[in-house]
């Protein structure tokens, strides 16, 4: 297996990248975000649950993560490999998610935290939400505070792959293309 987190600020093209590594390595492409509005559409428990959350901007606690995340791993537990794409969020959805694989007999080989300037973020998520659809991505003050949580409790697992000999930075500014290939050339060497 080959597995992956795709790491990065909201904005950073997280899931357009997603998209493409999953098409070149046949990985399967995980992301709680959309796993989310899935649940909010249909109206789910879960989906109302985390609703409250993502309105303001705010993580959705822990537990109601990993386990969701938990489902979706066994599902394809047989495969090639993950793209975990907007997760893991916190130090105890890592240390999760460690377990989890090494229940597998697996790891996370690599994350990949593609690099964003503040203000490139903010004008892409104010762009998106034009046709997103995304109620978190049309309000300017909610994007700031995801930008904002991203700093006071996210990117510090980079500190956490840093520190595992897991983490490969990537220049987030350019084409999709271009992004792509700096992306699958760490992806090729893992
Ligand atoms: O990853 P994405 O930007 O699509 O996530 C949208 C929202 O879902 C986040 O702003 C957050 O409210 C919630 N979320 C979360 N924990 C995660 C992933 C997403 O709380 N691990
Ligand atoms: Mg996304």
């Amino acid at each position: 297996m080959t597995n992956i987190v795709l790491f990065g600020p909201p904005g950073a093209g997280k899931g357009t990248q997603a998209e493409r590594l999953k098409e070149n390595f046949k990985l399967k492409h995980i992301s709680t975000g959309d796993i989310f509005r899935k649940n909010i559409k249909n109206q789910t428990d879960l989906g109302t649950e985390a609703k409250a959350y993502i309105d303001k901007g705010e993580l959705v606690p822990d537990e109601v993560t990993i386990g969701m995340l938990k489902t979706a791993v066994e599902e394809d537990k047989f495969g090639n490999g993950f793209i975990f794409d907007g997760f893991p969020r916190t130090v105890a959805q890592a240390e999760a998610l460690d377990e989890l694989l090494a229940d597998l007999d697996t790891e996370v080989h690599a994350m990949l935290s593609l690099e964003v300037p503040d203000q490139v973020l903010v004008d892409r998520l104010l762009e998106r939400g034009k046709t997103s659809g995304r109620a978190d991505d049309a309000n300017e003050d909610v994007i700031k505070n995801r930008v904002s949580v991203y700093y006071k409790e996210t990117s510090v697992l980079k500190d956490y792959y840093k520190s595992k000999h897991k983490l490969h930075t990537v220049n987030g500014v350019g084409s999709i293309e271009e992004i792509a290939n700096r992306l699958a050339d760490i992806v090729k060497t893992l």
